[in-house]
């Protein structure tokens, strides 16, 4: 169905909400510009911004819930490393020896979202393209990929790639993986789509804001708009083709995640989960990361910025912080539970953030505002913790997986820097584990495509191999 280019019809749409501002420029546009702004009015939800904006969709109260939550059921490091069975039911050699049976089976697929627009990393281009390697300069797109090649190599199957951009970077990601050759994934197991926008409103009046005189300001709908996306690409209907029952989600920001970890997928298997986090122990109360809490009976991701100072800061009798999960944003999804949330109308909540949206004012002049002036709507993806039928935590060890990269050169963390050389510490771990020598500054880079992880190098290195310059294993 096309969007009505009838200025009446359009208003009427637009005056039972206030908003027809957004035509206040309708005259002058040329019938291009009529048929982009048509169509997007055409695709908002007005009595749903209407009501973000008045509150009606209620936000929950975090502090209120956060002070009654308790930790998540999980399966600590401490007791991976003993090799214990704990409440969840499988010592780790049983989890990694389903998780393979599982792999072998074909039933892995990865979910890699890369729809954000990176503003803190101050990179023009989508953060996919950025080049972390060390030495090799890949980028985080190539070293995902070849993860998933690597694993798919491993077990003999293939093991599709479900990769969502939004409109800010679909066609650069897209030209960018063509220009590539996909990084020698077959193009049948890759699935490459954008998810949907949502517009931002005037913090002051609920208005909707122009971008420019012929479009609105939009923005992707965070990552929670993955379920709607899968749905509407065809995705999900891939995903049964394949047999696959098992998705792999991680966030394009980090280069260290374990795609495919036998373990950690043993572990779903073996809780009968259908929604499986990855942990880390936080180190301070008020770390950057989002909080696994159990709430109500329920799993939930509390925001960092949503967490209260005094329950953030609890601690239990050996001292150590009571709700010690953070979350790295990395999980195993059930294929199943995806599909049921994708069938349930507004089944996962929009949070609202203030930010500083560039607009266009009365007056037709482009503003830059130098402080928030706009409320912005996104969904995030755990929010189908709660949905989650026995949702477990799997604490790994930070170094192993974690290295995000979020920030522009010179803070503190989460700089190309700190990534690159939690890389390279990494790869040491794993030469010196395999027997390798390394001079102090030799920095070697190992590609996936060389070893996967610390299991798969001592067959591809000779015991006492010295290392004393940079190196690139491919
Ligand atoms: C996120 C998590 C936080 C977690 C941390 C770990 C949220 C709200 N918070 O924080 O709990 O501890 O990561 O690194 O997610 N993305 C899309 N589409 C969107 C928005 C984001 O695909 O519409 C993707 C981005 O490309 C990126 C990822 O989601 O890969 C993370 O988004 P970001 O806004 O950077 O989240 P953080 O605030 O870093």
């Amino acid at each position: 169905m096309s969007a009505p280019l009838d200025k009446q019809e359009l208003l009427s749409r637009l005056e039972p909400f206030d908003q027809h501002q957004l035509l206040d420029w309708w005259d002058d546009l040329t019938d291009e510009g009529k048929v982009r702004l048509a169509g997007q009015i055409a695709a908002l939800d007005l009595p749903l911004i209407d009501s973000l904006y008045r509150g009606k969709l209620d936000q929950p109260d975090w502090a209120e819930l956060a002070r009654r939550a308790e930790p998540p059921p999980a399966v600590r490091l401490a007791q991976r490393k003993q090799a214990s069975r704990g409440e969840l039911g499988a010592t780790p050699d049983e989890a990694r020896q389903r998780g393979i049976e599982s792999l072998r089976a074909g039933k892995l697929g990865v979910v890699l979202t890369a729809g954000g627009q990176g503003t803190r990393l101050g990179f023009g281009l989508p953060k996919s393209l950025y080049a972390i390697g060390p030495i090799s300069s890949a980028s985080l797109l190539q070293i995902h990929i070849e993860k998933i090649r690597a694993l798919a190599r491993r077990y003999d199957v293939a093991v599709p790639l479900y990769l969502m951009t939004s409109p800010a970077t679909h066609d650069d990601t897209v030209g960018f993986l063509a220009e590539n050759q996909h990084f020698g994934l077959d193009p049948a197991d890759l699935v490459v789509f954008c998810q949907g926008t949502m517009p931002a409103v005037d913090v002051e009046t609920g208005k909707l804001l122009l971008a420019d005189r012929d479009r609105l300001f939009l923005s992707p709908d965070g990552h929670g708009g993955l379920v709607a996306a899968l749905k509407n690409s065809g995705a999900f209907e891939h995903m049964r083709q394949r047999g696959i029952e098992h998705l792999f989600y991680l966030q394009v920001d980090n280069p260290l995640v374990p795609i495919g970890d036998a373990e950690l997928i043993g572990y779903h298997l073996s809780a009968q989960s259908e929604l499986t986090s990855l942990a880390i122990a936080k180190q301070q109360p008020h770390e950057r990361l989002g909080n696994f809490m159990m709430i109500d009976g329920r799993l939930h991701v509390v925001e960092y910025s949503d967490l209260p100072d005094d329950v953030a800061e609890l601690r239990n009798k050996s001292g150590d912080l009571k709700f010690w999960a953070g979350s790295i944003a990395v999980h195993i999804f059930d294929r199943l539970l995806f599909e049921r949330s994708a069938s349930q109308q507004g089944s996962l909540p929009f949070h609202i953030a203030r930010k500083k949206v560039p607009y266009l004012d009365t007056k037709g002049n482009k503003v830059k505002p130098q402080k928030p002036n706009a409320l912005k709507f996104e969904k995030f993806v755990f929010d189908l913790l709660p949905e989650a039928k026995r949702p477990i935590v799997v604490e790994y060890a930070e170094r192993d997986c974690f290295a995000p990269l979020k920030n522009a050169p010179g803070a503190a963390k989460d700089t190309e820097q700190y990534v690159q050389q939690l890389m390279l510490a990494q790869h040491r771990r794993w030469l010196e584990a395999a027997g390798a020598h390394l001079t102090p500054n030799a920095k070697v880079e190992i590609s996936p495509l060389f070893a996967l992880d610390a299991a798969e190098l001592p067959e591809r290195i000779e015991p006492g191999q010295e290392f004393n310059e940079p190196v690139y294993l491919r």
